[in-house]
């Protein structure tokens, strides 16, 4: 596997690659867990190659607490990658990220989907994600990006960039990949204990019940009051937003949309590691999970 730390590295591996040859790419932050193995697994079986990036990106963290504590897990992630069979990884320093750092950031704004759920509760996170994804995908040029659903409107912004912008990549989802517990898999459950990570299984329960209340007609107020209680019961889990989009636009619903696809999306703090999940109900009458 090849170790790329400069953009003109990364362009000399990518350019020695015939036209016919598929690149993939995996943006990540470091930290590899599963959830990471099965976007590095559908790259690997849709493209000739597969880049993955690890770069803990400043600008997205509006807490420089979260930042520090970030898990770096470097000599792990590399080893993960080789087994894997990832062809490169490109681990960019700061300074290549963003080399001016005295300069005015460009701000990124994504209309009504930053100023909901995450981009509420995260003032600037969004902006910076879009950021750094953009120079991500000007470095490397893939054909196709890879993300996880579990951070379901960071695709709803990424999308939006990638079509603003007309950036020529397809932007591919991969399903939440859980613990047998429930848990999805995140990066930041390294920092929880062994009794956090229990109490944590409260969220994908939580919403499992609200799919189901959903599904039996019981109205979305009610449904956010029942999850709210619940989780409110459960000493250890301070819930920062419990809300209900549309898929197809992401916006905030309060009245079933049984047409389409909707998400039950969580946000809440064990202990002082802040974590998210999301579940996706498809619409009443198909099977399909769209997304
Ligand atoms: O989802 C993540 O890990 C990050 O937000 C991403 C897409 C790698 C950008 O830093």
């Amino acid at each position: 596997m090849k170790l790329l730390q400069d953009v003109s590295s990364v362009r000399n591996f990518t350019q020695k690659q015939t036209a016919k040859q598929e690149i993939g790419l995996v943006p990540t932050m470091g930290a590899l867990h599963r959830g990471h193995r099965a976007l590095l697994e559908a790259s690997l079986q849709n493209n000739d190659l597969t880049i993955c990036s690890i770069y803990v990106n400043p600008t997205q963290f509006n807490n420089p607490d979260d930042l520090d504590k970030y898990p770096r897990t470097l000599e792990h992630d590399l080893k993960f990658l080789e087994e894997v069979g990832c062809d490169a990884v490109f681990c960019p320093p700061n300074q290549v990220m963003y080399p001016k750092k005295e300069q005015q950031l460009l701000q990124l704004s994504f209309g009504h989907l930053d100023k909901i759920l995450e981009g509420q509760h995260r003032p600037g996170h969004f902006s910076g994600v879009g950021l750094v994804v953009s120079k991500l995908l000007n470095i490397v040029q893939p054909r196709r990006a890879y993300f996880g659903q579990k951070d379901l409107q960071q695709l709803a912004i990424i999308r939006q960039m990638v079509r603003e912008f007309c950036i020529s990549v397809e932007i591919m989802s991969v399903p939440i990949v859980r613990e047998a517990s429930g848990l999805a898999l995140s990066s930041r459950n390294q920092r929880l204990s062994s009794e956090e990570k229990q109490v944590a299984t409260q969220l994908y329960r939580t919403l499992l019940f609200a799919q189901q209340q959903y599904e039996i007609g019981i109205d979305l107020t009610t449904i956010k009051q029942q999850v709210l209680d619940r989780l409110s019961r459960d000493t250890g889990i301070r819930v920062e937003y419990f809300e209900v989009v549309r898929i197809d636009d992401f916006h905030l619903i309060e009245e079933a949309d049984k047409s389409g696809a909707i998400a039950f999306c969580v946000a809440a703090y064990v202990g002082d590691v802040r974590l998210i999940d999301n579940i996706i109900v498809p619409p009443a009458k198909s099977t399909q999970q769209e997304h």
